[in-house]
């Protein structure tokens, strides 16, 4: 448990930002982490996971970075046909993942490849392919850091909604998320195919009745054929979210482009799809020196090496500014800003 002084945290966010922390240091266990905080009592924090959902835009981070490492894979409760599986905060969710599927624990396939940690999963209930982790979130034990307490959230308590959890809005900065537990399926799996994408490749491969981990496979595929790979291209996965509006506005949008993508979410509100506006505004592909919008999927904003936060934060708001002119939508960032 070294702290070390200032600390480039370029390796510790998938944006590749140079950014340099006061103090940093990485943690185990709660004593682990006790003992830091009694250590530096005034210190601003910030925890830290796989750093692939911040954009570091100061040059330093003037306080305390915390990275957790909390480790574990553990059973807590199993029956005939589910399973609840307890895993520590610092475990990488993609290994999480492939360590489901190889005992053959379903829930989790469609969430294959997302970068990041068991940790952070909770904070903006992590979604891809038609599930979110809502669908099979039991409960999470976080460390409150005021008190000192460990308590422990059900799902009601989290309050999650499309990116969104307590975490992220009532309770933000107040708790350390130390493990989070999971109730998947052992047999007769639950399986979500009907994501376009997901449906279109299976066909391809001519896989008729897919398993959970035919599914994560395709999952995978088709992360790896749109989504920059931070380690080659720094970015933090979709910039922004896709934004909620009322059917005024989509059928507003539809007497100009018929096709518009659209979602229902209610009797009177659709999710568009941020990387469609993004993309007919004309900011796809675009480069603007060593940053811009990825050429693939226009909801990506990269780092094409040394890029300043301040730019690619820059960049975002002349995309939401030219969005709202555009189309009367209002763009909100995904990506937690520092
Ligand atoms: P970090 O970036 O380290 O932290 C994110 C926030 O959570 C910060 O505010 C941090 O302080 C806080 N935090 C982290 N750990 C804890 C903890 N233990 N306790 C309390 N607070 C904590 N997201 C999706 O939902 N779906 C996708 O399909 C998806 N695809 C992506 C693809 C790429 C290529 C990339 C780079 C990102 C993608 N993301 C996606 C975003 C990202 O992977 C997720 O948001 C992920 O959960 C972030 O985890 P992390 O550990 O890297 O969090
Ligand atoms: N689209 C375009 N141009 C683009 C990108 C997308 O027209 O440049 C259109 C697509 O053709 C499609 C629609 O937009 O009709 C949706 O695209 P896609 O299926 O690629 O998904 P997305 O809405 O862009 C969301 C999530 C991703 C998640 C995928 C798969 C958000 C903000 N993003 O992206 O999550 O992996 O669906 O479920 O909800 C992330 O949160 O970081 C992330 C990558």
């Amino acid at each position: 448990m070294e702290v070390r002084e200032n600390f480039n945290l370029k390796a510790f966010n998938t944006f590749g930002i140079d950014c340099y922390s006061k103090y940093f240091s990485t943690f185990e266990s709660v004593d682990e982490l006790k003992s830091l905080l009694e250590k530096f009592p005034n210190e601003k924090l910030l925890i830290l996971g796989g750093g692939s959902n911040i954009l570091f835009t100061e040059r330093n981070f003037d306080g305390l970075v915390l990275y957790n490492q909390i480790k574990g894979f553990d059973i807590i409760d199993e029956s005939d046909g589910f399973v609840s599986v307890k895993s520590g905060g610092g475990e990488s969710w993609h290994q999480f993942v492939m360590k489901c599927l190889e005992q053959n624990y379903g829930g989790v396939e469609n969430l294959s490849f997302i970068p990041g940690s068991v940790g952070a999963s909770p904070m903006q209930n992590i979604g891809a392919y038609g599930v979110e982790i809502k669908d099979i979130f039991e409960k999470l034990e976080a460390f409150h850091i005021k008190t000192k307490e460990i308590h422990t959230f059900n799902k009601d308590k989290c309050e999650f909604a499309y990116r969104e959890s307590v975490f992220k809005r009532k309770l933000k900065g107040q708790y350390i998320i130390l493990n989070v537990t999971y109730r998947l399926t052992k047999k007769h799996h639950s399986l979500k195919t009907d994501y376009g994408a997901i449906k279109d490749e299976l066909k391809k491969q001519n896989i008729n009745s897919p398993t959970i981990q035919d599914i994560s496979r395709v999952v995978i595929s088709i992360r790896e054929s749109k989504l920059p790979n931070p380690k080659e291209i720094g970015n933090a996965g979709s910039f922004f979210k896709n934004p909620i509006v009322s059917t005024d506005i989509l059928v507003e949008l539809q007497k100009h482009y018929a096709h518009v993508p659209n979602y229902p979410v209610s009797n009177d509100k659709v999710k568009l799809a941020a990387g469609w506006l993004i993309e007919k505004a004309g900011w796809k592909g675009k480069v603007f020196g060593n940053y811009g919008v990825h050429k693939k999927q226009a909801l990506v904003l990269v780092n094409y090496g040394g890029a300043k936060g301040n730019d690619i934060y820059s960049l975002s708001e002349q995309i939401i500014q030219d969005i709202q002119e555009k189309f009367g939508v209002t763009l909100e960032r995904e990506v937690n800003i520092l």
